[in-house]
């Protein structure tokens, strides 16, 4: 039986955080400082992580896995872990979100495990801008993880920005003209109150109206069609074949086609970045459960699922957990 809520949606995307932790320290994600990463022994291990993994394959309809963090890449032993996974029947597709900084380093082998493909973040071309946004003077790693990732054939490869005001809100064209000539699809997202810091403001975001229009100045956008339960509205640059999406989280959500679920690198499942609760498998794990049971426990969750996150609802509250221990 397949993870339904009462708005009659069905979860088939699965995304698993696998770490906390992270490798840069993005000004709208953490604080210098870091954050107090999750204890040890409270992460699953990667038995644990394959049993629940191999539970929402075979029992309860998922079909796609998105493996992300924190950075997912500090995850020891990730390769080994894929292959597990693409051992799993029915064989899941697989894909990573990460920082790319580790990427050329591990591109072939995530390749040759079976990962399917890779979304990198990237907010901007310029060296000394990305140091502002991620405190790391790292740029030229990420360049050379999408190249791997591409040669790795780790395709499409996805690039993630997001846009701040007076940092990088003007670099929506020379991000697009540079995915393009580079082979990468690109989506612009807008920023969400999802940041430890708890500093996002709805009217300091760069909003997706707003990147349409800087695009609009250089490139002919056309709406694609067919968009389905995917975040991203995808438009057909100049006549093709190039294209663009634009992740209006905030002003255009797209919660009524959501097909997602959580797992934290901790064992909860979450039905929502922002719901209010979890449910804990990793106890039921560790105490024994059946694979029935957990599959139970997970429909539960999944059926109460709000009808959407409320960002703007006088009662909205952000979530406890950011969403580097939630995963993107
Ligand atoms: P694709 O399968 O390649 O389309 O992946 P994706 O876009 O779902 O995954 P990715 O990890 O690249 O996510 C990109 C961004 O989409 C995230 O950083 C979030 O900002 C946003 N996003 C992903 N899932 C959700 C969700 O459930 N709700 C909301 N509001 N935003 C989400
Ligand atoms: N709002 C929107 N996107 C965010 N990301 C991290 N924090 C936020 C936020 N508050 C993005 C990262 C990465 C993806 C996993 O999530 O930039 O592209
Ligand atoms: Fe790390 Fe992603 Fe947060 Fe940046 S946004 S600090 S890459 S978890």
């Amino acid at each position: 039986m397949r993870l339904v809520d009462t708005f009659g949606r069905i979860a088939t995307d699965l995304r698993v955080s696998l770490t906390d932790r992270c490798n840069l320290r993005c000004t709208y994600c953490m604080p210098a400082e870091g954050l107090p990463w999750l204890p040890g022994p409270h992460l699953l291990t990667d038995d644990e992580v394959v049993r629940l993994v191999g539970i929402a394959v075979e029992h309860l309809g998922v079909t796609d896995v998105r493996l992300t963090g924190g950075e997912p890449t500090l995850r020891p032993g990730l390769v080994g872990l894929v292959a597990r996974l693409a051992d799993l029947r029915p064989r899941p597709r697989l894909a990573l979100t990460t920082n790319g900084l580790r990427l050329a380093e591990l591109a072939a082998r995530l390749r040759s495990a079976g990962l399917d493909r890779v979304n990198v973040s990237l907010d901007t071309l310029d060296a000394s801008r990305f140091v502002t946004l991620t405190r790391r003077d790292r740029l030229e790693d990420v360049l050379a993880g999408l190249r791997a990732a591409a040669a790795a054939g780790l395709t499409p490869v996805k690039v993630n920005s997001v846009l701040l005001r007076g940092v990088n809100d003007d670099e929506a064209t020379v991000l697009l003209r540079w995915a393009l000539a580079a082979g990468y699809e690109l989506r612009f997202i807008e920023q969400m109150p999802l940041d430890a810091q708890h500093g996002w403001r709805r009217a300091e975001m760069v909003t997706a109206e707003e990147i349409l229009a800087a695009l609009r100045t250089e490139f002919t956008l056309r709406p694609r069609p067919g968009r389905g339960s995917a975040p991203a509205e995808l438009f057909e640059v100049d006549g093709g074949p190039g294209q663009v999406g634009v992740i209006g989280s905030v002003s255009a959500p797209f919660c009524a086609a959501c097909d997602r679920v959580r797992l934290t690198a901790d064992g909860q499942v979450r039905d929502c970045l922002f719901a209010r609760d979890e449910s804990d498998l990793r106890t039921a794990l560790r105490a024994g459960a059946s694979d029935e049971e957990i599959a139970g426990r997970w429909r539960t969750a999944v059926w109460g699922k709000h009808a959407g996150h409320g960002i703007g609802a006088p009662d909205f509250q952000q979530p406890d957990r950011p969403m580097s221990a939630i995963g993107g």
